[in-house]
């Protein structure tokens, strides 16, 4: 217990002094690694330049989304890739990020599919039964995230706006890219090269942590 303890005061004092993710440093101390570091990067960018993104990147970065990992691996996604911004005023109805999307590259409006059909779980053999998803939300996020991860690594600018659950954002994308009736839209992604020169922010809470007890 005494031990336990201790190693918890050591832990908390290392996680204080570090500086991880500070102002000044997004390097987390004593750990030199590309990937926190690129996720330590991230941060919404809602200004683009004019340049296109290469067509291997948006397959890239589309890779990276459909790597994420998913309840019971039903991998609901399906991805709206948008640039024809002729299209976003019928598509983006009263969405008030719409001067975001103008301004980038590509919109990528992220589907789910909340619904999976499947043998039924007690006969593999029977019939595909249709049963709602309990996992979408959370499976869209860990896509989403990865995505952004990705556009970050890449030197790309990028930022999450919602979709679902608000149907007055989403009922529009639903309507306008011609869903199937068990597919939502969970966000849209404005991505692009950035304008200016987003900085991360600074969310490190140490005191967020707790040790074997709250
Ligand atoms: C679920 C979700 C919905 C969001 N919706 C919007 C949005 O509609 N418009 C927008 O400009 N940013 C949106 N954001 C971005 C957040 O405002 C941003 O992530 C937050 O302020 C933290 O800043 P950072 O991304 O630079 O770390 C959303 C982010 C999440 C995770």
């Amino acid at each position: 217990m005494k031990k336990n303890l201790i190693l918890s005061t050591v832990l908390v004092s290392v996680l204080m002094v570090s500086s991880c993710g500070s102002k000044e440093e997004t390097k987390c101390a004593g750990v030199d690694n590309e990937t926190i570091q690129t996720i330590m990067q991230r941060k919404s960018v809602r200004a683009f330049t004019d340049q296109a993104i290469p067509a291997e990147y948006m397959e890239a970065m589309l890779k990276a989304a459909m790597a994420a990992p998913t309840g019971s691996n039903i991998q609901p996604w399906h991805f709206v890739v948008l640039t024809d911004k002729s299209q976003y005023e019928r598509v983006f109805e009263n969405n008030f990020n719409m001067r975001i999307f103008n301004s980038a590259a590509a919109v990528v409006v992220f589907c789910a599919d909340t619904t999976v059909t499947r043998p039924p779980r007690n006969n593999p053999d029977g019939a595909p039964v249709t049963r709602p998803n309990g996992t979408w939300r959370d499976d869209m996020g860990a896509c989403t995230e990865n995505f952004l991860l990705a556009a970050e690594s890449l030197g790309l600018g990028a930022v999450w706006t919602a979709a679902y659950p608000y149907s007055e954002r989403y009922a529009s994308m639903k309507r306008e890219l011609d869903m199937p009736d068990s597919v939502l839209p969970y966000c849209a992604v404005a991505v692009g090269y950035p304008a200016n020169d987003e900085q991360p922010k600074d969310k490190w809470k140490p005191e967020r942590i707790h040790f074997d007890q709250w």
